[in-house]
């Protein structure tokens, strides 16, 4: 039986399964981002060089979609310790997106690499930044809604 959760956006075969019940907040949008981020990341581990860029880029959408919502609702929350959290995310992605750069020019292994890397950065960014983020959010009776980002980008 599928876990409880709603699938914020994407492919709804994603569920949060993929989750290791370690890094679960109880946050359904959250935990549903953080699955997917594995799952994607998974699928990037799986391809074949060939395939592997593409793999990379899907991973980067949704990280930057995934890392865009969790700003915007700092933003709306006027959350603290919001640069601090968003500064994790833009290192991080920086670091993605040389990667990205190596496996583009054939350096397949590079890329291999940060994706070996990732969960655990993703296991320790969960603990420090995305859970007290959670916790503001429950001790302060804010409701995550889906689409803050989307709605932002819009024409
Ligand atoms: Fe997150
Ligand atoms: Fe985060």
């Amino acid at each position: 039986m599928r876990e409880p959760c709603n699938p914020p956006a994407g492919d709804p075969d994603l569920d949060c399964s993929a989750l290791p019940p370690a890094l679960r907040l109880g946050e359904p949008v959250t935990d549903h981002l953080h699955a997917e981020f594995l799952l994607l990341l998974e699928q990037a581990a799986q391809a074949p060089d060939g395939a592997l860029l593409a793999a990379l880029d899907e991973w980067l959408d949704h990280t930057r979609y995934h890392f865009g919502q969790e700003e915007a609702w700092m933003e709306a929350m006027g959350y603290g310790p919001r640069d601090c959290h968003r500064t994790e995310h833009e290192q991080m992605l920086a670091i993605a997106a040389r990667a990205r750069g190596c496996v583009e020019q054939g350096d397949a292994e590079t890329g291999r690499r940060l994706i070996a890397e990732l969960p655990g950065w993703l296991a320790q960014h969960i603990g420090q930044r995305d859970a007290p983020m959670v916790a503001h959010m429950r001790e302060n009776g804010f409701t995550l809604v889906e689409g803050p980002v989307q709605g932002q980008a819009a024409p």
